[in-house]
């Protein structure tokens, strides 16, 4: 595996950082994931296109995609991809347990847009180019600093300066994976051509209370709350339990 950027967490905030489950910022690396299954997602991604929505990111998706596209739920369990991501990021993850926020498809153009500037809900993301054609613009753009200081100085000023920001080019065969809950970023705006991307988004299996969710965003995203016992189940069985063993932790630590 071949790995084309590779920045800490720290590196990108400029600091160390608590509110993490491992030191993983962003990685981009040769994924080895089979083409004819890719080439299949992106076939159906593509029938499925009319679909999709237009988000408040400005942003045109199709989420659930496992749902829609089975072979999208093979790759997000398929044992092998979990156990290198795991290794990568040097903690066990699995999928995101919010049924319309763990895998989707996005479909990027100057028509369709991209995604502006924002810290990620989710703990960590695998974003795999499944086409990128004559693409100008577009990159994943990450501010090196605080995500609330990103945020200040876009609203005094409009812009961030370009050598506090990383720029990573899509590539095909390649995967941008990154813990970038609270680390601001947008995707350059695309000026040409055309790409659809697969997101899966992960959370650490041993501390899944680390996360960035609002119920407010959830509802923002889906109103219709069909998601929240699935949620409120999650909170009590998983994310309570996983808070109260790191609470715990620490104040033994403190202790001692
Ligand atoms: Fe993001």
């Amino acid at each position: 595996m071949t790995t084309a950027h590779a920045l800490t967490r720290s590196d990108i905030l400029g600091r160390p950082s608590f509110c993490k489950f491992s030191e993983l910022g962003i990685r981009q690396f040769e994924h080895g994931y089979p083409a004819d299954l890719l080439t299949t997602i992106l076939t159906k991604a593509l029938h499925l296109r009319v679909n999709a929505a237009k988000t408040n990111l400005d942003l045109r998706y199709l989420r659930d995609a496992h749902h829609h596209i089975p072979e999208v739920a093979q790759l997000m369990y398929d044992k092998e991809r979990l156990r290198r991501l795991s290794d990568l990021a040097d903690v066990p993850l699995e999928p995101y347990p919010v049924d319309f926020l763990s895998s989707m498809i996005t479909f990027m153009s100057p028509e369709d847009g991209t995604v502006d500037w924002h810290g990620d809900s989710v703990p960590v993301t695998e974003l795999i180019a499944l086409s990128a054609d004559d693409v100008s613009g577009g990159e994943l753009v990450i501010y090196r600093g605080e995500l609330d200081e990103g945020r200040a100085r876009l609203a005094s000023e409009g812009f961030l300066p370009e050598d506090r920001t990383t720029r990573i080019t899509h590539r095909v065969g390649h995967s941008v994976f990154g813990q970038l809950m609270g680390v601001l970023h947008r995707t350059a705006p695309m000026t040409a051509g055309t790409r659809v991307t697969l997101n899966l988004n992960l959370r650490s299996a041993v501390q899944p209370h680390i996360d960035d969710q609002r119920l407010s965003h959830l509802a923002a995203e889906s109103p219709e709350f069909d998601w929240l016992d699935h949620y409120v189940s999650d909170v009590r069985s998983r994310q309570l339990p996983s808070l109260r063993t790191s609470a715990a932790a620490a104040g033994k630590d403190s202790d001692a």
